[in-house]
């Protein structure tokens, strides 16, 4: 009796898997994992290259570094029904860098709804140009402007942040019998530099404000899923079960950190200065909406500058304390460099001064070290993904518009081709032999493109 009813199943499965196979072979994409149908992609063959026990265990850009030593820098698949291409090398990443092709997120409302009030706004999720073009350059013009990559006007700040830190270093090792557990060591003090670029001001480490600021940052990290599969497949589950998407949690934690923003928002409206003479990231955005307010389309808007400071807190915060937690972990597990580090300071500043940024060019192996730490940590394994605005012709394929494209840093930064040796931590490899720090553009950190 099953036979009538099973028979049937594996043969319309057998003729959609037929139809399916037949279409994807007459597609001229990259090589790469199988395709089957049903939503499924690349995914059985992905599971089949697992290493043994370990399917869970492996990150998606260790998986795809390992793809790339079978398909080559550019690999075709699928997942869960979008169509996908893996870029994995630096010749290939530089290739694309400035096309037009590589110019647009991928800003599915997955990542927007509800961090940015369920529109495309933000930085960190802004699609396309103008949005994402305009406010990128404002907001590194403006940062720049208030300290970041300028440590002279941040000087006063971060030297009274390093102090804090180490007077907090000294208590802990006194109270817990010498053992400093590093895992959230840097938040406050990070969070602390950055707010005051942004918003203008710095908290002590003990004052509730700050705590609660970094309450917001931590509960807004662990709220984002970079990808629920269940909601790109099935969006309607969003509507009838949202609790299967912690869609409360992510209300509630966007908008606590929105009210925070609209407080301080109103606070710098009614003190005026931001006119006349704006003092930070957000007075030099309410002095742009202030010019833009004519304008009917403008992306000068108070919601925006919302966004942008929960954009601004979560990457700023977050890829900074990791990369200061993995410079710890480096210097504990190489006992040797550490002291190569301390003994190259030490002949520069003495211990009683706080060194400046003069100080640090003149420290070249101390500037490898810190580029290693970048190189090895992979803070950001892969960018925010971009999609194929228009069929792509790439290297002899053709790639079809809305195609999602994932860039591989992890691949890049552990290239045996580039580093020989890519799994060792070691800063000598970016200090020449006259004993100078040579930095090397192959270390990627921030990324590629317009
Ligand atoms: C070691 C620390 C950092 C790392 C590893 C890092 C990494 C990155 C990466 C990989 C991108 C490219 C994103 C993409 O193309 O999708 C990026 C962009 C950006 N980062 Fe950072 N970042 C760090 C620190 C910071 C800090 C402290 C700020 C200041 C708030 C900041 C602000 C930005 C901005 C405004 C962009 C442009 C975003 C865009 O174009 O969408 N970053 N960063």
């Amino acid at each position: 009796m099953y036979v009538y009813l099973v028979l049937p199943v594996v043969l319309l499965l057998l003729l959609v898997y037929y139809v399916y196979s037949i279409q994807m072979s007459t597609r001229n994409m990259p090589p790469g994992p199988f395709v089957v149908p049903f939503g499924l992609g690349s995914i059985p063959e992905v599971w089949l290259r697992r290493p043994i026990f370990k399917f869970w265990q492996v990150r998606p850009w260790e998986y795809l570094a390992m793809l790339s030593k079978t398909y080559g820098d550019l690999i075709g698949f699928n997942v869960l029904g979008f169509d996908a291409i893996a870029i994995t090398s630096y010749e290939l990443m530089t290739e694309v860098a400035n096309m037009e092709e590589y110019s647009i997120k991928f800003a599915h409302e997955l990542y927007t709804y509800p961090r940015t009030f369920g529109k495309e706004m933000g930085l960190i999720f802004a699609a396309s140009p103008p949005l994402w073009t305009e406010m990128r350059k404002f907001t590194v013009r403006t940062l720049r402007e208030f300290g970041f990559g300028k440590v002279y006007t941040m000087h006063s700040v971060i030297i009274a942040e390093v102090n804090l830190l180490a007077d907090d270093f000294k208590k802990k090792i006194k109270s817990d019998y010498g053992v400093v557990k590093f895992r959230n060591t840097f938040s406050l003090t990070v969070l602390n530099v950055l707010w005051c670029m942004v918003a203008g001001i710095r908290y002590e480490h003990d004052d509730p404000r700050l705590l609660k600021l970094m309450g917001h940052v931590f509960n807004m990290s662990k709220s984002v899923t970079f990808g629920n599969p269940l909601e790109l497949i099935l969006p309607v589950t969003k509507k009838i079960a949202p609790w299967l998407h912690k869609a409360n949690l992510r209300n509630k934690v966007f908008d606590s950190c929105h009210e925070l923003s609209k407080t301080l928002i109103e606070e710098r409206k009614a003190e005026g200065y931001y006119l006349s003479e704006p003092q930070n990231y957000m007075d030099v955005f309410l002095k742009k909406i202030h010019e833009h307010r004519d304008q009917k389309d403008t992306i000068y808007t108070e919601q925006q500058l919302q966004s942008m400071v929960a954009d601004l807190l979560m990457v700023g915060s977050l890829t900074l304390n990791a990369t200061l937690n993995y410079g710890i972990l480096f210097l504990t597990l190489n006992p040797e460099i550490q002291k190569k580090c301390q003994d190259e300071i030490d002949a520069i500043v003495p211990r009683n001064i706080a060194p400046t940024v003069d100080d640090v060019e003149k420290m070249p192996y101390f500037q490898a070290f810190m580029l290693e730490t970048h190189r090895c940590a992979n803070v950001v394994p892969n960018p925010v993904p971009r999609m194929v605005p228009k069929d792509w012709h790439l290297r002899g394929y053709v790639i079809p518009k809305n195609t999602v494209i994932l860039s591989n840093h992890y691949s890049v930064n552990t290239d045996e081709k580039i580093w020989g040796d890519p799994l060792v931590f070691r800063p000598g490899r970016f200090i020449n032999e006259k004993g100078e720090f040579v930095p090397d553009p192959r270390v990627v950190i921030f990324g590629f493109g317009k």
